[in-house]
């Protein structure tokens, strides 16, 4: 696997060296759990070469505690992608990414202000922008999303067409534990006790009640519920166990 700092460097060898291969691009945020291992296996399938990128953002984190207990593992990031036999690995340092100082972003008015971005205002920006920096470095074929993430695979669709960016933006199934709780890099942030009521996030999702009902189960169960909805054809949620933020949605 080939590590990669430098966009220009990047740039020089996708437009000379690999310029005729088709490139599957997995940017993340690291802490790599099986989920993002599903997308790098997905992406390697339905690609010639697979990049994958590791750049904790801090543009889209509203809360500095937040971003300061973002799980980092990247030694063990770097074994993994190995060992799935990754070809490239962006792994830029923020200097590199906002060389502008944070003063240029993508902005999005309508569904970034709903759901999840109601409690986290300004989140989808900063992940818009990140995500558009990351494709126009990159210059991928197509990129791969978890749809655990349901509400941002869908704007960075929309962004990638309302910007005529010719990517194609493949979302791909949930990954979970056994006992059904959505993998996610924050579920190493929870406690014995919380690990163990997680699960119910979607064993409450499943039961086919209404949302109202949803809500007060999880509420009695020691989640600080922040939504429920309808949308898209799916269930989606977002509550608190403790300091931990989960989220996770079903097909209705
Ligand atoms: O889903 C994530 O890990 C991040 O939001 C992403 C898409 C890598 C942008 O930082």
């Amino acid at each position: 696997m080939i590590i990669i700092r430098n966009p220009k460097k990047w740039l020089f060898v996708r437009k000379n060296k690999i310029k005729n291969k088709t490139l599957g691009f997995v940017p993340t945020m690291g802490a790599l759990h099986e989920g993002h291992l599903s997308l790098i296996r997905r992406s390697k399938r339905e690609n010639d070469l697979t990049c994958a990128s590791i750049f904790i953002n801090p543009a889209q984190f509203n809360d500095k505690n937040d971003l300061k207990n973002y799980p980092a593992s990247l030694e063990s990031d770097i074994k993994k992608l190995k060992s799935e036999k990754t070809d490239f690995l962006f792994l830029p340092d923020e200097k590199t990414m906002y060389s502008d100082g944070y003063s240029f972003k993508v902005s999005e008015n309508s569904i970034s202000k709903s759901l999840c971005g109601k409690s986290r205002p300004g989140h989808f920006d900063g992940v818009l922008t990140v995500v558009m920096k990351l494709f126009n470095i990159a210059r991928p074929d197509s990129a791969y999303f978890g749809e655990k993430d349901y509400q941002q695979y869908v704007l960075i669709k929309n962004m990638s067409e309302a910007f005529f960016m010719n990517i194609e933006i493949i979302p791909c199934p949930l990954i979970r534990e056994k006992d059904g709780l959505a993998l996610s890099s924050r579920n190493r942030l929870l406690s014995e006790k919380e690990r163990l009521s997680a699960q119910l996030l979607n064993k409450a999702l499943k039961t086919g009640k209404s949302k109202n009902d949803i809500k007060r189960i999880l509420n009695k169960s020691g989640f600080n519920v922040e939504y429920v909805e309808n949308k898209w054809g799916r269930k989606l949620a977002a509550a608190k166990l403790g300091k931990v933020r989960l989220i996770d949605n079903v097909k209705i």
